[in-house]
């Protein structure tokens, strides 16, 4: 079976990576990587880490790219890779405008398509915007639908996919993570983690956030800037915050924070040196879909600023609360996990809503078969 690979962006490569390496174990698969390149800098960093090498690189980003620009490089592009390998399945990934494209363009090939983390939903077309209904639209189109919880695979039966072509499998992002976990647990240790160790003081409480919701920009990430700061400036505490590269997000962050001592705004995280500071944090502020799934396996407490969530299994479990973008929820519910240890135990608790560290080999069989 031929098949091609496709994703574009940091979260998709790193809950493709154990996929890769898995299909290229197997003799039944002849595997083609190719990369969009929605993001350049930030996919690279996982591709080495992985030691993936893309046998299409599109190379498609552009700064401050628009949804439709996207779109439209990437339906170019796609089709002639899929004209010259023809493969027999395109596999896909979640919720990005990299895999509804190349979802959308297999079909328009009459390719099938699988679909791998299928089924999350919030049914609000503007949170996350434009993932949730990115998703929706993959899900139409796609054959093969590999379900991460059973949550998510209710979803899909809901909307009347047949029950044969969809694979609770978990999420392949645990796979990452635990192969990850392990490498650090054995010394595994590079530049940047070093860099880390002499950056912030460990004999305080280090609280690690991220932000980059298209959906936030603006007010929102406005009215969050304002909560860390609040947080810094009256806490013996360190804020790291690795500031992800989209201009929308660098230029609030860093004209709004920097100058706090206590607040040390970074470049992104290669992903070991990021598992690494999750492992070493003391709590989570984040509005990172694959950071909702990876922290309560490592038992990190998580506050998400947005009002929505496609990942319901922690918020029900108690370790993960969306608390929004208002100023005064995030201030009162960092400050409530910083004073409060009965609380803070409660949700410290490590658990696996998300998967046990074999999706991958699961997708693997379903194809094999
Ligand atoms: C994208 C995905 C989002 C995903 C997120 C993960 C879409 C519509 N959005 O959002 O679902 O959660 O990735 O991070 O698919 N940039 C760089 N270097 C990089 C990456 C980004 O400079 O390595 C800058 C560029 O100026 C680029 C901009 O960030 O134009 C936006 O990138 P884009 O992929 O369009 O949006 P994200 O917010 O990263
Ligand atoms: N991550 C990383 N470096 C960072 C921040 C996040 O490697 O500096 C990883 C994180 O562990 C998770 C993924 O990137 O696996 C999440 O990516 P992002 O938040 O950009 O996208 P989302 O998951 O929201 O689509």
């Amino acid at each position: 079976m031929k098949l091609l690979v496709c994703f574009g962006t940091r979260p998709e490569a790193i809950k493709m990576a154990s996929l890769v390496h898995k299909f290229k174990e197997s003799p039944s698969f002849e595997v083609r990587v190719c990369v969009t390149a929605q993001h350049r800098q930030m996919l690279d960093q996982v591709l080495d880490f992985f030691d993936i090498v893309p046998d299409y690189d599109l190379d498609i980003m552009k700064e401050n790219q628009t949804l439709n620009e996207l779109c439209g490089r990437i339906f170019l592009k796609i089709d002639e890779v899929m004209q010259n390998f023809k493969p027999d399945v395109v596999l896909v990934h979640g919720d990005t405008t990299t895999s509804t494209v190349c979802a959308w363009a297999a079909f328009h090939k009459n390719i099938k398509v699988g679909h791998v983390e299928a089924g999350l939903r919030t049914y609000n077309k503007f949170s996350p915007f434009p993932e949730e209904l990115n998703r929706q639209l993959t899900s139409r189109i796609c054959d093969y639908h590999f379900a991460p919880t059973s949550q998510s695979k209710v979803n899909l039966l809901n909307e009347n996919i047949g029950s044969e072509n969809i694979l609770v499998t978990g999420n392949t992002v645990i796979d990452s993570l635990l192969w990850t976990a392990e490498k650090l647990n054995k010394g595994y240790e590079n530049a940047a983690i070093i860099e880390l160790k002499s950056l912030l003081n460990f004999d305080k409480k280090v609280i690690l956030v991220t932000g980059h919701r298209r959906e936030n920009f603006g007010e929102g990430f406005l009215s969050i800037c304002k909560a860390l700061a609040h947080l810094a400036n009256n806490n013996d505490i360190e804020i790291v915050y690795p500031v992800h590269l989209n201009p929308q997000v660098q230029k609030p962050v860093m004209e709004l924070l920097s100058g706090i001592s206590n607040i040390h705004l970074i470049a992104p995280l290669d992903y070991p040196s990021f598992v690494w500071m999750m492992q070493k944090s003391y709590f989570i502020i984040t509005d990172s879909g694959g950071v909702q799934e990876e922290a309560p396996s490592l038992g990190k407490p998580v506050l998400v600023t947005r009002e929505t969530t496609e990942r319901p299994e922690a918020v029900i479990e108690g370790t993960v609360v969306l608390v929004g973008t208002s100023s005064n929820k995030i201030i009162a519910a960092a400050q409530n996990l910083l004073d409060n240890t009965d609380d803070y135990e409660k949700m410290a608790r490590a658990h696996n809503p998300y998967g046990d560290g074999k999706a991958a080999s699961r997708i693997v069989e379903f194809l094999e078969n």
